[in-house]
């Protein structure tokens, strides 16, 4: 898919010939003396179209357009929520329809928030994954075109969100792979694909480098299964050697049976879907490959199946984590902390300037925050506070959760350093105190995504996030650095 912004204020876009022509109709709309503007002026005059965000009025072939279809849609103040509104209801309304080119007109000045806002709906509504379907339909609209008045003001915006909607794309096919068709291997394989990149380069160790680093709590997770583990590192090189990175590391269980301690049948399926903060991070190394900002980031990815077999980890077995503290996994199905652990101690010797891990870690997480916003747990305020404003101002929401250390407690075991679960209560917490124990050489944060990272019911699907937040705050430290 093509996105293109161009300086058009409603008289240029009525002369471009489209399938469909969006055009966003905010509060602060004034006709000028063209056709389409006076014939907007007149909808909302007769109230036939209102400002509103998910209020539309649709035309077909008005002499006033060159587009075949043409959709009046409120947009409040013309702000990314609004905007998105109004973009998901006007797509919706053109469904199964067949539109090769859509043009998205902003009535009045564009906000740069409400053009980013543009970009990424329209990409979100009109993905389609065709992978594993053997006649795939996919998404037809090939071209999109923004159209603003004030298109110099925005285009840094526009660029911006264009890139990070290649990062979600990508991280929205890995996640919503099968497990079949997305092992560690082939994980892997896509991130040595993106070391193709600009700046990007890529190494992938496997099960014997693995256990020569000491990863003993990394391996007891893979030992159940008959794929090879696989623990990837990614770099994006955009500054000085001198600059220290910031490192991302993302959960890459490509399939979370529970293990010994194995889950019930209903809704399994889904956890193919336990891959998604890895998928998350070989998106932002796509659209950091993309956009080219001055920094330097490293993403590590530990890769493994988590399944059930004569070789696999036990409930009480005691193992010997990479930074030598033993744990006593007393839940197989707590793996995602037992992967990640080792990768934080591994990323120690980059020196980071901060590490934030992302994880679909916890059902308890999408018990306390749905799916709106990702749980956020940081062991810095000014690290905490830097993700939480990238989250507000990507529209892909967070929210800060304590790290008490009176939480731990229920991680005491007579029988090794820590045990890898406490009981039910603050589960989502007590799972961010285990890993804190692994994290604490540099400032650290965990976006907890299992509420976030995809949908379930008739709209199963990943979701992309926490990509656009991610490079929000990858890019804002730049501008710092
Ligand atoms: N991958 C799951 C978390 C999860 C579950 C995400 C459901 C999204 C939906 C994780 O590995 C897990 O199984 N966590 C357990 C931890 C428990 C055993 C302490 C959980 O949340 O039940
Ligand atoms: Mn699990
Ligand atoms: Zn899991």
């Amino acid at each position: 898919m093509n996105f293109e912004l161009k300086p058009l204020s409603l008289v240029g876009v009525s002369s471009e010939k489209c399938d469909a022509l969006v055009v966003l109709v905010t509060d602060a709309f004034k006709a000028g003396k063209d056709d389409l503007s006076l014939l907007i002026a007149q909808a909302i005059r007769e109230k036939d179209l209102e400002t509103k965000p998910g209020k539309l009025l649709a035309l077909y072939r008005p002499v006033q357009a060159h587009a075949q279809r043409v959709v009046l849609a409120g947009a409040g103040e013309g702000h990314a929520k609004q905007v998105r509104t109004a973009l998901t209801a006007a797509l919706a309304s053109l469904k199964g329809v067949s539109i090769k080119k859509v043009v998205v007109s902003f009535a009045a000045a564009a906000r740069e928030d409400g053009v980013r806002a543009a970009v990424q709906s329209v990409a979100d509504a009109t993905y389609t994954y065709t992978t594993t379907k053997s006649k795939p339909e996919g998404r037809t609209v090939q071209k999109v075109l923004v159209a603003a008045a004030n298109a110099s003001e925005v285009r840094a915006s526009f660029e911006r969100a264009v890139g990070i909607v290649g990062g979600v794309e990508l991280a929205k096919e890995w996640a919503n792979r099968p497990a079949n068709h997305a092992t560690p291997s082939l994980i892997a394989k896509a991130a040595q694909e993106l070391a193709k990149l600009p700046k990007v380069s890529c190494t992938v160790l496997g099960p014997k480098e693995v256990s020569k680093l000491g990863m003993g709590s990394f391996m007891a997770v893979a030992q159940g299964s008959e794929e090879p583990l696989r623990f990837i590192v990614l770099r994006y090189d955009g500054a000085a050697k001198s600059q220290a990175p910031t490192v991302l590391v993302g959960k890459g269980i490509t399939f979370d049976s529970g293990g010994i301690s194995i889950k019930p049948a209903p809704e399994m399926d889904e956890m193919k879907f336990d891959m998604s903060g890895a998928a998350s991070v070989l998106g932002v190394f796509k659209a950091l490959a993309h956009l080219k900002p001055g920094i330097n980031v490293v993403g590590l990815i530990p890769s493994c199946e988590n399944l059930l077999s004569g070789r696999a980890v036990k409930p009480g077995d005691v193992v010997t984590s990479m930074n030598g503290q033993t744990i006593e996994i007393l839940n197989t199905d707590a793996e995602g902390r037992l992967v990640l652990c080792d990768a934080l101690t591994y990323a120690e010797r980059f020196k980071p300037r901060a590490v934030v891990d992302i994880a679909t870690l916890t059902g308890a997480c999408m018990v306390a925050l749905g799916g709106v916003r990702s749980g956020l747990f940081a062991s810095s305020d000014d690290l905490g506070a830097a993700l939480f404003a990238a989250g507000e101002a990507s529209q892909d929401l967070c929210w800060r959760l304590p790290l008490d250390d009176d939480y731990a407690e229920g991680l005491k075991t007579g029988f090794a350093d820590v045990a890898n679960v406490a009981g039910r209560a603050g589960g989502a917490i007590t799972a961010a105190k285990f890993l804190q124990r692994f994290a604490g050489k540099f400032p650290w944060a965990h976006l907890d995504i299992a509420g976030t990272a995809w949908k379930s019911g008739a709209a199963k699907g990943a979701t992309g996030r926490p990509v656009g937040l991610l490079v929000e705050y990858l890019l804002t430290q730049s501008t710092h650095s």
